[in-house]
């Protein structure tokens, strides 16, 4: 269903701009899309549509009625650029609709936050929770009863299996398995391809199979620190899902 006179700015226009830009436009929702960027030169267009600028143009641009602003800057190590841009973005006004493919498939009982991007494929199913800035790529799962927080990155085909929580920051890399029930502390970095059988602590980065207990698990983080580990025995739940 065509929403006149929604007027959206994509922020960032590189390969992440492209998914999202053909979902939008696709999804009907939006009469005007513009992109901003730091480094393409304003006049381009990126599949049909003009740059405008970069993100100094975006007050401006709110000015002249694009009250509508999603961040199209990917994030695989940090999320630090698509949160300084986001606040940028909402310091200027703007609102951070939700833009979800029309081939992906949400069911009805979930929640999906302002600023989540849900690729073509993907699907989120019952009672799962989508955190503020999250994306959901293409052909990811996310059962239900899943929590993603915000600004976690479910890369393309990943699944989260029912019932996992995936705290905010995290990433998790292409084809990855999270099982049920598991939890990913915050800013942990999933590599491609792995199968997480088991809660990572927060600030880990960590690589194929990851279950119970045994010393090859720890052969398995390329980097996780003591302190970290310590503060995850610790850790309470209130706040790790907020933006
Ligand atoms: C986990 C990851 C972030 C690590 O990157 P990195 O820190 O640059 O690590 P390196 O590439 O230097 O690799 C370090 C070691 O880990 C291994 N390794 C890296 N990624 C791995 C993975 N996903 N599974 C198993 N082993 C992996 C490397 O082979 C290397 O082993 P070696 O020391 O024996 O040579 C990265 O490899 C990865 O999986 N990125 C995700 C990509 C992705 O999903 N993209 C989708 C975007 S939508």
């Amino acid at each position: 269903m065509a929403m006149s006179g929604k007027k959206l700015v994509l922020i960032g226009g590189g390969g992440h701009c492209k998914s999202v830009l053909d979902a939008a436009v696709r999804s009907g929702c939006f009469s005007e899309i513009v992109i901003t960027d730091h480094s393409i030169p304003a006049g381009n267009t990126i599949l049909g549509c003009k740059v405008a600028g970069n993100d100094e143009l975006l007050p401006e641009l709110f000015a002249e009625g694009f009250k509508y602003a999603f961040v199209t800057i990917g994030s695989i190590r940090s999320t630090d650029k698509r949160r300084a841009v986001f606040l940028k973005a909402k310091k200027a006004g703007f609102l951070f609709p939700a833009i979800i493919d029309p081939s992906a498939a949400a069911a009805a009982s979930a929640l999906i936050a302002p600023g989540v991007f849900i690729g073509k494929n993907a699907v989120v199913n019952a009672d799962a929770v989508i955190g503020d800035m999250a994306i959901i790529n293409t052909g990811a799962i996310v059962e239900h009863d899943c929590r993603i927080g915000t600004f976690a990155h479910i890369s393309v085909g990943a699944a989260v299996c029912g019932g996992a929580e995936i705290e905010r920051d995290v990433f998790v890399g292409a084809n990855a398995t999270v099982i049920q029930g598991v939890r990913i502390g915050m800013n942990s970095i999933i590599g491609a391809g792995s199968i997480i059988c088991r809660d990572v602590p927060e600030n880990c980065t960590v690589t194929g199979v990851f279950h119970g207990g045994g010393v090859n698990d720890t052969l398995n983080y390329l980097s996780f620190s003591y302190e970290s580990i310590h503060a995850y025995r610790y850790f309470k739940l209130a706040g790790r899902y907020a933006v």
